[in-house]
């Protein structure tokens, strides 16, 4: 009779209202034969868990749960021993108590199921629950105070829900919490600092949960913490600083994703040694990244991309993936700054792709191959498109797979197009290349081929991503199966994307939303079946649009050259002096192009052609620091103090980076005002960096002259300064045309700092990141010894000299050009004239031609 009850009660009560409540009336009247009941075996379910268990079987209508059985016994409906991974559906009890006579309720899974409605509160009154698991579920509503009584329970997983409002206070009590999971959801609120009482947390996922930021502080607290996942935060709150984790060392993943965090990275950061997993891209992090990164060696995955770093090195330095890290510029037509792309041999006006899968014709167009298998941090170039997968597909145990071919037969009249698919956990982004500007049409093929429509728990699955074109939010919470009402079916989205750049980007990402665990762990993320772009104009004929060849530009010396997609370059030629070694040359070349920085002078990309090499630099508008000091009078311009100190720091930087931080260790040893090239903004860019080290067997920092100094090859400024100095009149170093127009800290410090590093003792000459330091004020300029007392120079010599230095300049430019010849490499410039990127001394006729 009670089964029967039973049965009438799981009918869905927004349909049979007014039946229900009469049943649950007769329900209660009967409750007193429940509670008599399951004295099975040995050991007893106390009435109130048996109760509790009967209340929350009422409110969530589960029929599977027989209470003429025993709960504790593991049959009828009670567990599911050979459940499918991410359905498990269990009641388990620990039946020791008491000396084997009373069981307890230790745990609820109800995993991959369709309930609805809220959690019942009377889970809160199983106080001896250890595990409860709800995932990928549809409850919804605020969750019930009352589970804030149970005071043993270790384990509280809520993702993929859509419960709604805030974690109640009462979770404050929850102190033997070892793993929270609540992403998925919508709640509203910051996240609760009441997190930080929970001093047992070893795992906390709060992706997608609706939640905003900031993540609060006090979690410093939780030291046991192993694995902590934040990301996709919501709300408009200010961007907070990187939390102080210092002292959750026991870290191994950490992945703080799209928080608006702003700032520095700590250094602690780069010291978690257990940490093998660390996401921090899609934030705001700016400065340097620190030098202790560098040295985790145990992480198999770093993820840095897209952020706002000072330092935009390659888009991969070892494990480190640093795609767009740095600032991600403007959105219309942006390039990623990391990617060396080579001049655009023409201009592209559409592409096809067929994303996870083989080359196929459709409709009289080709897509293209994309079965790279693709990896956490890859990325992948083919003719006019390039390919960047990131992230690793979490608590899966199968390897990631980055692409994906139908489990099961597709619907009718889909095309072949739809049985692969490229997948990727976090984002996944197309780019077109060299494509000629207009408005294009971008129409992404999807068909969901994962999930199935069967009575399993695949068929459960949600899949939600974000699409953005041109870095726009075109679609948020993207459901392939919704849009194409099933699985296995196709729909194809269409986009316009404006095209001025040269590049266009189409990024998927994933925000946290949907399952993580259906029809396995790790099933989540973009899917995108085929891309083709399209354009909304008349191309322009073909043979109109050849473009510059390698071979044009054999010739052009030192010349600034357009490419197609509207990137002003720089050439510079270098003659062979053998031709051995080219090919190690070459790959020289590709390791020095991946040495970036905001003080190094981008090298693009080279060519051979015979015995030439051509080497493709970015252009810099205001040429070199040489012609702005000291070139022809109409090329020279008017650097005030505050200009030149902060060429000064740059390039100190730009050296820092080559000596200290870089992959390659590099000591330039040919710094001079040629080499130093100034943008737009007068921000100075080091030169021909790297090149001298072609004839270096070893790489070390070994350099007994005085050498990679700014007044290296200059002993006489240096006794003048020397001199100077001890006269307490150092200010009379300064170049007259700045007037009293300087602030005399910064010039005392600047002339001190240069007179540490001229030291010819390399261990009195400081590090470039200490010169960094004393040039920005952050440290003392220790005071310089003179080493050469015993030649004091006369006083009436000082006027000569200050007439010498105000003409010396010019020599130093002669002087070095000549020294800048001197490269023994397998490469020199290609005459003793012109071997700077921009020379200073070369006639009036190459100037005028030059623009
Ligand atoms: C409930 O469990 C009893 C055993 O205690 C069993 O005889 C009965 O068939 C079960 N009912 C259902 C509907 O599974
Ligand atoms: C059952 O509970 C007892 C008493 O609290 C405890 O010692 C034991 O470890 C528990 N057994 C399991 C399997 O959790
Ligand atoms: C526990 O049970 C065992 C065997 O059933 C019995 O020998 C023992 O006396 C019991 N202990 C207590 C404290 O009741
Ligand atoms: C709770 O879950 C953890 C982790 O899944 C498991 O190791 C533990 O045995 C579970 N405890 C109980 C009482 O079910
Ligand atoms: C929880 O248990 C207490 C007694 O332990 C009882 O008074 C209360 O009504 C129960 N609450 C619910 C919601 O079942
Ligand atoms: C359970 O929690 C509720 C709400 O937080 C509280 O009012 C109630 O007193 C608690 N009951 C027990 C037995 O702790
Ligand atoms: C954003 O701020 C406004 C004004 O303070 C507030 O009304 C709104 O609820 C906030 N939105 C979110 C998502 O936090
Ligand atoms: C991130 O912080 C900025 C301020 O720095 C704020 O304008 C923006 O709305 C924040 N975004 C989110 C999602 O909180
Ligand atoms: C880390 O722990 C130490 C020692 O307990 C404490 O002094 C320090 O304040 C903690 N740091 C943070 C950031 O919580
Ligand atoms: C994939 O889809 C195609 C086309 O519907 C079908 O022929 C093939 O059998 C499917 N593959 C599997 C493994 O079901
Ligand atoms: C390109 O698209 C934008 C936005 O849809 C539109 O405003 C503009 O007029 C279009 N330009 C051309 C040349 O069609
Ligand atoms: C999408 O764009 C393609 C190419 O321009 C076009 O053939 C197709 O009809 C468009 N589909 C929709 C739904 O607009």
């Amino acid at each position: 009779m009670i089964v029967d009850l039973a049965c009438c009660i799981t009918f869905k009560v927004d349909k049979l209202t007014i039946i229900m409540s009469f049943w649950r009336l007769l329900f209660a009247s009967l409750i007193a034969f429940g509670l008599a009941a399951y004295a099975f075996g040995a050991a007893v379910l106390p009435a109130d868990e048996v109760k509790a268990l009967r209340d929350i079987a009422k409110t969530l209508g589960k029929t599977d749960w027989n209470f003429s059985a025993d709960p504790c016994g593991g049959q009828w409906g009670w567990a599911n021993p050979n459940a499918e991974e991410g359905s498990e559906n269990a009641v388990s009890c620990n039946c020791t108590f008491s000396n084997a006579t009373i069981c307890h309720v230790t745990s609820i899974s109800i995993i991959g199921n369709r309930f609805t409605g809220p959690i019942p509160k009377e889970i809160g009154n199983i106080s001896t629950l250890v595990n409860f698991t709800v995932e990928f579920n549809q409850f919804s509503g605020v969750l019930p105070p009352e589970l804030g009584n149970l005071s043993r329970l270790e384990k509280l997983h809520l993702t993929s829900n859509k419960f709604t409002g805030q974690l109640p206070a009462a979770f404050e009590k929850l102190t033997a919490l070892k793993d929270f999971r609540i992403g998925d959801n919508q709640f509203t609120g910051e996240i609760p600092n009441l997190i930080q009482k929970w001093t047992n947390l070893q795992k906390l996922v709060i992706q997608g949960s609706g939640l905003s930021g900031p993540i609060p502080p006090g979690i410093a607290v939780l030291e046991k913490m192993t694995d902590l996942r934040i990301s996709d935060l919501q709300g408009n709150g200010t961007g907070v600083p990187f939390p102080p984790l210092a002292n959750m060392t026991k870290l191994k993943t950490l992945i703080l994703r799209s928080c608006n965090i702003t700032g520095r990275i700590p250094d602690f950061v780069g010291e978690l040694s257990s940490l093998t997993t660390l996401d921090l891209s899609f934030n705001k992090l700016n400065g340097e990244i620190p030098a202790s990164f560098f040295g985790i060696r145990k992480a198999d995955y770093i993820d840095l991309s897209y952020n706002n770093f000072r330092n935009e090195s390659s888009c991969q330095q070892r494990n480190i993936n640093l795609f767009g890290s740095a600032s991600m510029g403007n959105v219309s037509g942006r390039t990623v700054p990391c990617l060396r792309i080579l001049p655009c041999q023409k201009k592209f006006y559409s592409f096809h792709i067929n994303c996870g899968g083989k080359a196929a014709t459709i409709e009289g167009n080709l897509y293209e191959d994309d079965t790279d298998p693709a990896g956490p941090s890859r990325f992948y170039q083919r003719s006019n498109w390039a390919v960047s997968t990131t992230g690793h597909f979490m608590d899966d145990s199968r390897p990631d797979s980055y692409t994906w071919t139908n489990a099961t037969k597709l619907s009718a009249n889909t095309s072949s197009l739809y049985m692969d698919a490229r997948l990727s956990p976090t984002s996944l982004t197309y780019y077109g290349f060299c494509m000629g500007s207009g408005n294009y049409t971008v129409s992404l093929h999807f068909a969901e081929i994962m999930f199935t429509n069967d009575n399993t728990s695949s068929s459960l699955g949600r899949r939600l991503f974000d699409i953005y074109i041109q870095g726009k939010l075109v679609q948020k919470n993207f459901s392939i199966q919704n849009e194409a009402s099933g699985v296995g079916k196709a729909i194809i989205k269409n986009f316009t994307a404006i095209v001025t750049g040269g590049a266009l980007e189409i990024r998927f990402y994933w925000a946290g939303k949907g399952t993580t665990g259906l029809p396995v762990r790790g099933v989540y993320g973009p899917l995108i079946s085929a891309i083709s772009v399209t354009p909304d104009f008349k191309p322009p004929s073909e043979n109109s649009s050849t473009g510059i060849s390698a071979g044009t530009v054999v010739g052009i010396v030192a010349a600034a050259g357009l490419l197609l997609d509207g990137t002003i370059i720089a050439v510079k030629q270098l003659s062979s002096k053998s031709k051995q070694g080219n090919r190690e040359f070459v790959n020289e070349i590709g390791m020095i192009s991946a040495l970036q920085h905001p003080h190094l002078v981008k090298l693009y990309g080279c060519c051979i052609e015979g015995d030439q090499l051509l080497l493709v630099y970015e252009y810099m508008e205001n040429n070199s620091l040489a012609r702005a000091l000291f070139g022809p009078e109409e090329y020279r311009l008017n650097l005030n103090w505050a200009t030149r100190q902060k060429i000064c720091v740059g390039i100190a930087r730009g050296l820092a980076y080559l000596h200290e931080e870089s992959r390659l260790k590099i000591v330039h040893r040919d710094i001079k005002a040629t080499n130093v090239l100034l943008d737009e903004n007068l921000d100075p860019k080091i030169s021909d960096f790297g090149l001298a080290r072609l004839d270096e067997e070893d790489n070390t920092h070994i350099s007994t002259r005085v050498a990679g100094t700014l007044f290296g090859q200059q002993p006489k400024i240096i006794n003048i300064a020397l001199f100077l100095k001890e006269e307490g009149a150092l200010l009379e170093l300064v170049d007259p045309s700045l007037g009293q127009d300087y602030n005399e800290e910064e010039v005392i410090t600047m002339i001190n700092v240069a007179l540490l590093c001229s030291n010819v003792s390399a261990a009195v000459r400081p590090t470039m990141s200490a010169v960094v330091s004393m040039l920005e004020g952050k440290a003392g300029v220790q005071d310089f010894e003179i080493p050469d007392k015993s030649k004091p120079m006369d006083e009436h010599k000082i006027e000569e000299m200050r007439k010498h230095f105000q003409v010396i300049n010019r020599q130093e430019i002669s002087e070095t050009q000549t020294q800048s010849m001197s490269m023994d490499g397998p490469w020199t410039a290609a005459s003793t004239s012109d071997g700077d990127l921009y020379p200073i001394s070369l006639n009036s006729d190459y100037w005028k031609g030059r623009d």
